[in-house]
């Protein structure tokens, strides 16, 4: 895997962002994996630029998100549909028929989750994802003690994550419990994959995704049999690492 140690976030966001362009100018047509919460922020605004300079266009692309929050309508501010378009989609040309958000009104997940694999199979399997990591260790939201052969499921969120994300909700009660999220297996299936981390509180994480062994305990380990990965890191993301 490689590691780039980034200055700070700024630094981070251009590195990583510079990344997702090069794809995106060499595949117009890419499949790209898309994260939500604060930390790929950086990149989305990049993008934006990018599109609005000229530099890249999404006309061609496809879109798939990790996951969303299991109850919340499309249109509710915190859903992940509602944040990527804030974020990105409303400011890009993607078209909309091929941007997709995992839905969280379904009533059969059965069945609605087969689907959105077989959308991202259809769509030719994913080129380019992009993940941030919980401070548990999970990429997307597969929480420790998820098998890593794991799909496109609903999974219940662990109260590390509860409290985490708390801060974008009025209070914790607010924050749903469970989320319908891209599997590992779904993950390392993609043919390139970015994964962004910043501060402190994702220092234990980092360490056990890169040095710890891999197992379900922190399903960002994983990523250490995937062959093309790269960790954007802040120092303090970083501080735990300690081989060269
Ligand atoms: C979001 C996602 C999560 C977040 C992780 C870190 O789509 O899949 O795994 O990437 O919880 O969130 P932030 O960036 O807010 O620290």
């Amino acid at each position: 895997m490689n590691v780039v140690i980034c200055d700070d976030y700024q630094h981070m966001s251009q590195l990583a962002a510079g990344e997702f362009i090069e794809c995106l100018q060499a595949k117009p047509s890419a499949v790209l994996g898309l994260a939500t919460g604060s930390t790929p922020i950086g990149v989305y605004t990049h993008l934006i630029d990018q599109f609005k300079s000229g530099s890249i266009s999404f006309a061609e692309a496809t879109s798939f998100n990790l996951d969303e929050y299991i109850g919340l309508y499309r249109d509710h501010p915190q859903s992940y549909y509602y944040f990527m378009h804030q974020q990105l989609f409303n400011h890009v040309d993607l078209p909309g028929q091929r941007i997709f958000v995992p839905s969280g009104v379904e009533n059969d997940y059965g069945q609605y989750c087969q689907w959105y694999e077989d959308r991202i199979a259809e769509a030719g399997g994913i080129d380019l994802q992009i993940l941030g990591i919980g401070s548990d260790g999970h990429i997307a939201f597969n929480e420790p003690g998820t098998v890593l052969g794991s799909r496109t499921h609903v999974t219940e969120l662990d109260q590390q994550t509860i409290d985490d994300n708390a801060r974008f909700f009025a209070s914790k009660a607010d924050v749903p419990r469970r989320a319908i999220t891209m599997g590992v297996a779904t993950i390392l299936e993609a043919r390139k994959i970015m994964l962004l981390a910043t501060g402190e509180n994702k220092a234990v994480a980092i360490r056990d995704a890169l040095e710890g062994p891999v197992g379900s305990e922190c399903t960002a380990s994983a990523l250490q049999q995937h062959p093309d990965v790269t960790f954007y890191l802040d120092a303090a993301a970083a501080s735990l690492l300690t081989k060269e």
